[in-house]
């Protein structure tokens, strides 16, 4: 069963299937492909369809769900692009002129992969469409669940080697990547052999939100990522031997809106009980909200904006028209740059974001400034 607050991660990736007038030409197709290779590229310049080799000192690595806002990213910072959306070709030739990675997302079953020719299959076909497309590696993003000492445990181990040595092999420079969640303590029953994991490929990238996922104390609404709680998670993922540089960390670039069951003076809100993966209640009681929503409604709060000092995080409380209290807890350049300076104290390799769609790229001024402090809260102070 997959969460329900997770289904804005749910897009499925685009492959060669969906185009309906193709098929019947696409074996002849995929023969002369190897040899047009130049031929077929999207790119005025086809010099731009070439991997992208170089290795940035600090990643900023950023997922786009699709549509043409990438147009107006912080193109100066962004070293990867994972692309959640459409397969874009237009994307894939602006990036790399900006020297920037394009790599695919990649899903598949764990019960699938325990048989290692399924395993071979999948690689090959990943490797093959990452060729085609002229990207530069994937993202393996599989948020299923896992117990120690199960097939599915080693398999997955064995998919991302696997991976990382074909891409690795097949296109020079590549990039493979790997989705952990916050923290390595089997949250939502992921148990990872996480340093063979990061051993493997480049690096993982941190998914440092929905930590209230599974909530085990009281139902109330809290931090989608509290600092503390954030950062005590990188020092637990090195302490396993983990390298800091294969940490890249995640922020979230959206908030929770929580309906109150009740709402206390001191704003304390609790929320219906609504079990994940064993736990009592969790943040699929609320609604996840990109910053560009949150940014519309927040002026009209009843509450203003919170700060709550323990979890470092600003909130705010509303009302709707049903009449019903709401507390919406979300990220801030303030919130952010606590996180965003850790990574250099703590020599991590980057910083990224679920996900860049999230902030108003319009020509609104007040937009315009909050989007542009947005990007710029990520980049290295040193
Ligand atoms: C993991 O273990 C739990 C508890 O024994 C079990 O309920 C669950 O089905 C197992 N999950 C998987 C994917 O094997
Ligand atoms: C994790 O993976 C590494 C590399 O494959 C392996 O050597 C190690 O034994 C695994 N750890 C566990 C606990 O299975
Ligand atoms: C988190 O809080 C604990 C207890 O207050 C403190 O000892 C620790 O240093 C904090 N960790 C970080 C990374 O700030
Ligand atoms: C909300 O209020 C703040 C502080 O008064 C102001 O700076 C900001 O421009 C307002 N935002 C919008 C969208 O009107």
């Amino acid at each position: 069963m997959s969460k329900p607050s997770l289904r804005l991660r749910r897009v499925p990736t685009q492959g060669w299937g969906s185009t309906p007038g193709i098929a019947p030409l696409l074996p002849l197709l995929l023969l002369l492909l190897p040899l047009q290779a130049g031929a077929n590229c999207p790119c005025q310049d086809p010099a731009l369809c070439q991997p992208i080799r170089k290795h940035p000192n600090f990643e900023v690595f950023v997922f786009d769900v699709g549509g043409k806002t990438w147009k107006s990213y912080d193109w100066s910072q962004i070293t990867t692009v994972a692309l959640f959306g459409k397969y874009d070709s237009e994307l894939m030739c602006y990036a790399h002129a900006k020297g920037a990675r394009v790599v695919l997302k990649g899903d598949v079953s764990l019960k699938d992969i325990i048989d290692p020719n399924f395993r071979a299959s999948w690689i090959a076909q990943q490797v093959n469409l990452a060729k085609t497309q002229y990207m530069d590696g994937i993202n393996i993003d599989i948020e299923q669940e896992v117990n120690y000492s199960t097939p599915e445990y080693d398999a997955l181990t064995a998919l991302v080697q696997e991976t990382a040595d074909a891409f690795h092999h097949e296109i020079e420079g590549s990039q493979v990547t790997f989705d952990v969640a916050w923290s390595p303590k089997c949250i939502d029953r992921r148990c990872y052999n996480y340093t063979g994991i990061a051993d493997a490929c480049d690096f993982l990238f941190v998914m440092s939100y929905d930590e209230q996922s599974q909530v085990w104390s009281e139902c109330m609404a809290a931090a989608n990522a509290p600092c503390n709680q954030t950062l005590t998670a990188y020092d637990d993922y090195i302490k396993m031997g983990i390298n800091p540089k294969k940490l890249v960390m995640g922020l979230p670039w959206y908030g929770y809106d929580y309906t109150c069951l009740t709402l206390s003076e001191d704003h304390v809100c609790t929320i219906a009980k609504v079990p994940f993966r064993g736990a009592p209640c969790s943040d699929a009681a609320g609604r996840q909200v990109p910053y560009k929503v949150i940014m519309k409604q927040v002026n009209s709060s009843i509450s203003g904006i919170l700060w709550d000092e323990n979890q470092k995080s600003p909130y705010y409380n509303y009302k709707d028209s049903a009449g019903r209290f709401h507390q919406v807890w979300y990220d801030n350049p303030k919130s952010i740059s606590l996180k965003a300076t850790y990574t250099q104290t703590r020599g991590l390799r980057g910083i990224g974001m679920w996900n860049a769609n999230c902030l108003d790229y319009s020509e609104d001024a007040i937009a315009k400034q909050q989007t542009e402090e947005m990007w710029k809260v990520l980049k290295p102070k040193l």
